[in-house]
This record gives C-alpha cells, sequence and structure tokens, in this order.
C-alpha cells in the first residue's frame, strides 16, 4: 500500500495477517516503522526528525552506502539514505529469500549528479520483507553495472535504531571478547573485556568479525531483540549520550535513553564488486518476550 507520509513523502505500509506491520519511505529507501501484533513500535524515530531532503531521516534504518560513517571522502555514511528510491516493479528473482508474500521491492540507481560524487554505475535493490512471526528481513542486492570495466568498493550498514525503555537496563549479547575499531579513540584497534555489553557513556564501536546472531536484551520492556546478518561480518554499536544528544539538532535531549543503535555493517574490509558482480547482504530482525529465551 503505497500512500503518503510526512511532508507528503511517499511511504509504503506493510502489513502481515499475524497483526505486525513495517513502513518504509521512498526517501532513504528507509523502514521508519515496525511494529509487533500488539502495535506496539519497535523501532526508534526521534521526535526531532526532519523528514525532509536533503536531511536523513534520524531513526528506523538508515541505509549507509556507498560509506559507513567517514570511512572515505563522501558525506556521513553515504548517500543512499537521501535519495528517492523508486518501487520495482519488476525484480529479478530473490532465489534464498524467504517465502514471504508482504514484501515490497525498491531501487536505487545513480543520477548524473551522484556520478559526479561517485564516478560508479550500479543497481542497488532493497527488499523489505515481514515474516508470518512478525520478523522483519531486509535484503540489498547491489551490482556493479558499470560499462568501463572498473571495479568499485564500498562499505555499508543497516544503520538500525531499536526502540528501548532505559538504555541503562539493556545489554548487548554475541559482541563479548570481540576485537573493535573505536570511533570515540581515533578508531583504534581494541578488545572487549566484559562478559556482554552495557551502557552507562556514549559508545561508537566497530565490532569486527562479528557472530551471525547479535541479541539485545531489554529488561525492563522484558523483550529481546534478535538481530541475525549475511554478508555483513561487523556491527556497530552506537548511543550518542547526553552532549552528542544536545548537539544533534533532529534528536531529542533525552531520547538518548530510550534508543539503541545496532548496526549489520561491512566497514573493516570494504566489498570490492567487478563489472557483473553482486553483492547481497541480509538483516532479518525479530523481537520476542523475554521469557522465552531464557538461557540465551
Ligand atoms: C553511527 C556512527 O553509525 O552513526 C557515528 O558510528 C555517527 O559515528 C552516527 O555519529 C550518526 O551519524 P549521523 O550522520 O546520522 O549523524
Amino acid at each position: 500500500e503505497l500512500c503518503k507520509g510526512i511532508n507528503g513523502l511517499d511511504k509504503i505500509v506493510l502489513r502481515e495477517s499475524g497483526g505486525s506491520s513495517a513502513e518504509v519511505y521512498l526517501y532513504g529507501g528507509q523502514v521508519t516503522s515496525w511494529k509487533n501484533d500488539h502495535g506496539e513500535e519497535l523501532l526508534f524515530v526521534s521526535s526531532k526528525a526532519i523528514f525532509k531532503p536533503p536531511k536523513a531521516i534520524r531513526g528506523g534504518i538508515p541505509i549507509c552506502f556507498p560509506q559507513f560513517a567517514s570511512h572515505g571522502g563522501l558525506e556521513s555514511h553515504g548517500f543512499a539514505r537521501n535519495r528517492i528510491w523508486s518501487i520495482d516493479s519488476d525484480p529479478p528473482s530473490f532465489p534464498t529469500v524467504s517465502s514471504s508474500k508482504v514484501f515490497i521491492d525498491l531501487i536505487l540507481k545513480p543520477t548524473e549528479e551522484d556520478m559526479k560524487i561517485w564516478p560508479h554505475s550500479f543497481e542497488f535493490r532493497l527488499r523489505v520483507a515481514l515474516g508470518p512471526g512478525g520478523d522483519l528481513m531486509l535484503t540489498s542486492r547491489i551490482r556493479n553495472t558499470s560499462a568501463d570495466g572498473k571495479p568499485f568498493s564500498f562499505t555499508f550498514a543497516y544503520h538500525t535504531y531499536f526502540s528501548v525503555s532505559d538504555i541503562s537496563e539493556v545489554r548487548v549479547e554475541g559482541l563479548e571478547t570481540l576485537d573493535y575499531l573505536d570511533n570515540l579513540q581515533n578508531k583504534e584497534r581494541f578488545t572487549e573485556q566484559g562478559d556482554a555489553i552495557t551502557f552507562e557513556s556514549e559508545i561508537d564501536k566497530i565490532y569486527v568479525s562479528t557472530p551471525t546472531k547479535i541479541a539485545i536484551l531489554d529488561h525492563e520492556k522484558k523483550r529481546t531483540f534478535v538481530l541475525r546478518k549475511d554478508g555483513l561480518p561487523d556491527a556497530v554499536v552506537w548511543n550518542p549520550w547526553d552532549k552528542k544528544a544536545k548537539a544533534m539538532a533532529d534528536f531529542g535531549d533525552d531520547e538518548y535513553k530510550h534508543m539503541l543503535c545496532v548496526e549489520a555493517a561491512a566497514v573493516e574490509k570494504p566489498i570490492t564488486l567487478k563489472p557483473g558482480e553482486e553483492w547481497r547482504g541480509r538483516l532479518e530482525l525479530s523481537a520476542v518476550p523475554s521469557s522465552y529465551c531464557s538461557g540465551q
């Protein structure tokens, strides 16, 4: 269902028969809402988010491409998150992707202006799907369509903003003992020491070579988000905390308490595609009551 969202921007609403739903803006190809079968919102979107190009929407699942953060010469997080994507009405088949019938296919191709800042021709296909249990699945397929015979490299992230009750009650499992690059310390490499990751100050870390499954446990909400990823070796964990929150115009001063970004990413080792080659990166999110996850 295509309809008008904030400021008249086009959005697609997906509804699954069990009652869960999701919203995707063509602006940024960005998921801005994911609700479970009780109608509870699972993603964070700032109350101050600016739904107006060229500012990227603060929340949901921005797509960082062809550059993650400032790991290169482009604007922060690349340009895919502030371009208007199109509906891909006749996508090539997605062979291994779930049998879900509730999905939308979007496509982004570079304009001439884009080619001036990043001189590579590509087709970026994004499928957003809701599974029978309300799982949210994102599949990205990026193809090098250049005729000049040249490969290109990129970094990538699904910059997911999870909604949490209270950041001080949250922990992340699956990243302990791993190496990370600390953005707050000149991207230097460290090894995580703790048992699980908890939050009491600003964090901006790129965990490298992470397992395919990561869990975010929200003790107060009695909810666990399970993130499964494929083709995306890294995981970025970000919370701006109070000072950075105040410095962001499109983010409320206290909102850092109610969000956490855990981003399935490919950052440390850029992906390189030769002409005709395609890369695939997949993210699957589930939200389950914590009582069902004992022992995890
Ligand atoms: C995170 C980065 O992914 O995104 C942070 O690791 C960055 O360094 C944050 O501050 C937000 O970026 P932006 O461009 O959306 O304000």
